[in-house]
């Protein structure tokens, strides 16, 4: 385990992963835990510092997310922002002030001591602001250290304690100076040493793994995405030939996918692999189902059914390993107040209680680009590791309307020449997700001296840093122009392309 680590405490604020993120940036390895983590987890993961993140509560709330209070007697720093802050004042004795209104927005800070957490930053840097209550009275032992023309207690610290918060978010990129705040922080009062990398995050992990499964069996649904290759060669690295694959084609996938994961993982990883063909079983589940929701929980059923089957045929499987990232947490199985669950994910659902089986999660804590990261360290394709995500229901939720071979293998085409296009317009390494979406829906067409009554197709290309938001992409003209022409030249059955203009929110990423 690494020596040199900070612990974020979640208080469901949307920044929270950003503070680990932008820890990790600075070399130093961070992870969160749920803000009621018991005070002896903590104390085993030994941080060097921990950091209170933000969250849309109140302290006055009466169902008020509250830590243990022991954090503040493991001398340690610790460092509360926005939400974190009230929350430190509250339990050590200060008073925080119901807000008669919310600060939003850009604020000057005036910083009225540098000593440590703001060595070097400046009066009138501005800092992101996005609080409702504020401080009324710091618990005794605090000094102001910063303040805003409307936030009187900006910042304050305890240094003998080593305890500093701030009213605004330094993890953003609209707080100027945020990062050198950080880094004060980390390196000036925590004392860290900068020596997190990729490498050895890797050792670490297959030592990680290699410790908890012992000399268990492990199994991995592999997509072919880059979160489940990483996880399988990172597992396999760990545990070699006790480690099996599972790869489900489910008939959704995309053209030449199935293809490509047998000659990465079986030939060249050598990996043990298990390829199903379970086309027929999920189409025919889904013969005639039209509702978005129906069809993601068919298929996630149908998922853990088939890969259920599987897996028991291995002998003595002890262990699942996901690529869950943290993104894929909140979204999904959130215990925090702000997100909704919009649409049921499967990828995170019910395999290991249903199996039995103990979960191994190596890149839980980790980021997209990060996961990209670690892939090239473990000497993955560039095709795999630059993979745009693919959700698990695949197709079956780009193909609106009804399911049946016709229309998918029409989605496939279109969505091959998609992809081809933005490759070679260089743009594909740029851009969050681009795909088809076939619209069930004839329109009348000419094509030479004939009528035609055909299938519309949406292009999608969105841009997103973690598929909670996304904007959608300027593609240049004269390649949607290309991409039209091709599909509906080369893809038997189009005759329309029009292109999706929609960010999420509100629209989301996908049509179903
Ligand atoms: P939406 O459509 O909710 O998608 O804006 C956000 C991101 O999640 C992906 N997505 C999924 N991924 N299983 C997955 O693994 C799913 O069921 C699923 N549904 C959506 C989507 O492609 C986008 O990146």
């Amino acid at each position: 385990m690494y020596e040199e680590k900070i612990l974020v405490l979640d208080f469901g604020s949307q920044y929270t992963q950003l503070i680990a993120r932008r820890v990790r940036e600075q070399r130093v390895y961070s992870e969160i835990f749920p803000f009621n983590a018991p005070i002896n987890k903590i104390r085993e993961f030994r941080p060097k510092g921990i950091i209170l993140s933000g969250g849309p509560s109140s302290v006055h709330d009466p169902e008020a997310p509250i830590p243990d209070k022991g954090i503040f007697d493991l001398g340690i720093p610790v460092l509360g922002i926005c939400y974190g802050m009230q929350v430190m004042t509250f339990m050590l004795g200060g008073a925080v002030q119901r807000a008669v209104r919310r600060e939003y927005g850009r604020a000057e800070i005036i910083v009225d001591d540098t000593e440590d957490i703001f060595k070097g930053i400046n009066n009138g840097s501005v800092v992101w602001m996005s609080h409702a209550d504020r401080i009324e009275r710091r618990p005794e032992g605090f000094n102001l250290i910063a303040h805003t023309v409307n936030s009187p207690c900006a910042a304050m610290a305890d240094r003998s304690r080593h305890f500093y918060a701030l009213q605004f978010h330094p993890e953003v990129v609209h707080t100027e100076r945020g990062t050198e705040i950080l880094k004060n922080f980390l390196f000036n009062v925590c004392r860290c040493k900068p020596v997190w990398e990729m490498s050895s995050f890797i050792e670490w992990a297959v030592r990680d793994i290699k410790d908890k499964t012992g000399k268990g069996n492990v199994i991995c649904a592999l997509s072919g995405g880059v979160d489940s290759s990483v996880v399988a060669v990172l597992v396999h690295k760990a545990v070699g030939d006790r480690l099996t694959c599972i790869f489900v084609d489910n008939g959704l996938l995309r053209k030449g996918e199935r293809e490509k994961v047998i000659e990465t993982f079986e030939k060249n990883f050598r990996i043990n692999l298990i390829v199903v063909d379970a086309e027929e079983r999920f189409l025919s589940k889904l013969k005639g189902i039209t509702n978005p929701e129906e069809k993601r929980k068919i298929i996630g059923n149908e998922f853990i059914a088939v890969f259920e089957e599987e897996a028991y045929r291995i002998s003595d499987v002890e262990y699942l390993a996901q690529g869950t990232l943290y993104p894929d947490v909140i979204e999904s199985v959130s215990f925090k107040g702000p997100s909704a669950t919009i649409k049921s994910h499967h990828n995170v659902g019910g395999l290991p209680e249903i199996m039995k089986l103990k979960l191994i999660e190596p890149l839980r804590e980790l980021f997209k680009d990060e996961v990209r990261e670690a892939g090239k360290e473990l000497g993955l394709p560039d095709e795999i590791c630059w993979r745009q995500p693919f959700p698990g229901p695949g197709l079956a939720i780009r193909c609106l309307g009804e399911i049946t071979e016709r229309r998918l293998n029409i989605l496939r085409e279109a969505d091959a020449i998609v992809l081809e296009e933005i490759k070679a317009a260089g743009l594909y390494r740029n851009i969050w997700q681009s795909f088809a979406v076939l619209i069930p829906l004839k329109t009348v067409g000419v094509m030479g001296d004939e009528r035609t009554y055909d299938y519309t197709m949406a292009i999608r290309a969105v841009n997103s840093v973690d598929g909670m938001t996304a904007d959608w992409v300027k593609l240049p003209h004269d390649l949607l122009g290309r991409i039209s022409n091709r599909i509906i030249n080369e893809v038997d059955g189009v005759n329309r392309v029009v292109y999706d203009i929609s960010s999420k929110p509100p629209s989301t990423i996908e049509w179903e």
